[in-house]
């Protein structure tokens, strides 16, 4: 169906499933918010969202315009993908990296941290654990190594397919086409490639010696050759403006991904960045709303720093903002608390077991249900 048929039908679900009607008066503040209503249905309809209704949306502060929002992207969250909440088990198995991301605790530059890899036999002991939870996607995360061994890496994946039903989902960075190409061939279903920010001098000011291009490219080569492809970005970023935020949201659309995740910034204390304060919740849940909207179809996830952020918990209002994703950490605890991207981590003292149970339990306290398939992309 093209974007525009779409758009008559599911304008025409929105009205019977009484968005409009449910939101004519705010019931919060007696304020009523048709201009909002109509900017949030345009970016709906649009191909290309507008910039200027983007960051309309993303400088609402009234309560029953922040309501609006987030109902208008719970109907759509249900339409597309429905009420499952997929688990995908996350394996960390290396801190390496021979990057300088000036937010990124596992910068090279910090020198303080512990460095680690697993070996495959590790990480075939860790997707056994995830396979035996009943979870059906594992992403294998680690730094961007300079020595990471393409062959290695392709190998690991192929034992994983041979062992276990489940779907791989790559995240080690920037590297060649030949080298995603090995990896896909080697059985490798999806690839997660944050662009971080899409404005491209702020790519440059906060990730010295990389480049934006280099990063597009890649995730051209990854769409390319086939892999599910995911993209996302950080909330709360030094110099991040609602413009550039909005520009976000305009390059995961245009980027047609997968997957796509947008996450708060934590400082952490061996960065540059340790200064800075952390990324807004509620522009977090705005950037997750947006996102939802504007690519319907897409798995997002409620991240790891959402339930990390000033220490608690805020998965669930992500899950009610239009995620759908819980990422449960199957990294072996004793490299747990090395794998230290931003301090404070949740889950990083609990089982994995425990650590998948705490999800079940979250999901049912938002009235919805864990989705135990593999989540394949949608488009
Ligand atoms: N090397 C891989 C890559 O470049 O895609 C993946 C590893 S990287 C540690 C995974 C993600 O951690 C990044 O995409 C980034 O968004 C996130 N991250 C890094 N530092 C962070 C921080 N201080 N706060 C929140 N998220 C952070
Ligand atoms: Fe390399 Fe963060 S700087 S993973």
């Amino acid at each position: 169906m093209s974007r525009r048929e779409e758009q008559v039908n599911c304008g025409l679900r929105i009205v019977d499933c009484g968005l409009r009607a449910t939101h004519d008066a705010n019931p919060k503040s007696g304020i009523r918010n048709p201009p909002l209503e109509a900017v949030l249905e345009r970016i709906y309809a649009a191909e290309m969202p507008d910039r200027a209704d983007l960051e309309t949306v993303l400088r609402a502060t009234d309560d029953g315009q922040l309501d609006l929002l987030f109902d208008f992207a719970d109907r759509v969250r249900r339409e597309f993908v429905g009420d499952g909440v997929l688990l995908r088990g996350i394996i960390e198995f290396s801190n390496i990296c021979r990057n300088t991301c000036q937010y990124c605790g596992l910068n090279r530059s910090n020198v303080r941290l512990q460095r680690y890899r697993l070996t495959s036999d590790e990480i075939l002991a860790a997707t056994e654990n995830v396979d035996q939870a009943g979870i059906k996607t594992i992403v294998l995360q680690s730094g961007e190594e300079d020595n990471l061994d393409a062959d290695w890496l392709r190998q690991v994946v192929e034992e994983i397919k041979w062992r276990f039903d489940v779907a791989v989902t790559l995240c080690v960075g920037e590297r060649s086409r030949a080298e995603y190409q090995a990896w896909k061939e080697a059985g490798a279903d999806r690839y997660l490639l944050k662009i971080e920010t899409s404005d491209p001098g702020l790519y440059g000011e906060l990730h010295p010696g990389m480049s934006f291009e280099n990063r597009v490219r890649c995730l051209r080569d990854l769409a390319e050759l086939g892999y599910q492809t995911g993209s996302g970005n950080l909330v709360g970023l030094k110099g991040q403006t609602v413009a550039s935020l909005a520009g976000d949201i305009q390059f995961f659309q245009q980027g047609n991904f997968d997957m796509v995740s947008a996450s708060p910034f934590i400082p952490h204390p061996q960065t540059p960045l340790a200064r800075e304060p952390a990324g807004d919740l509620l522009m977090t849940l705005k950037m997750i709303a947006l996102t939802r909207i504007v690519s319907r179809t897409a798995h997002i996830p409620a991240s790891t720093a959402l339930g990390s952020l000033h220490g608690r918990d805020e998965r669930p209002e992500a899950l009610a903002a239009g995620a759908n994703v819980l990422m449960p950490n199957f990294t072996p605890m004793p490299y747990r608390r090395h794998y230290e991207i931003y301090p404070n981590k949740r889950c990083v003292g609990e089982d994995a077991i425990a650590c998948a149970g705490c999800m079940e339990r979250m999901v049912a306290a938002t009235g919805r249900w864990v989705d135990y398939s593999r989540g394949d992309g949608l488009r």
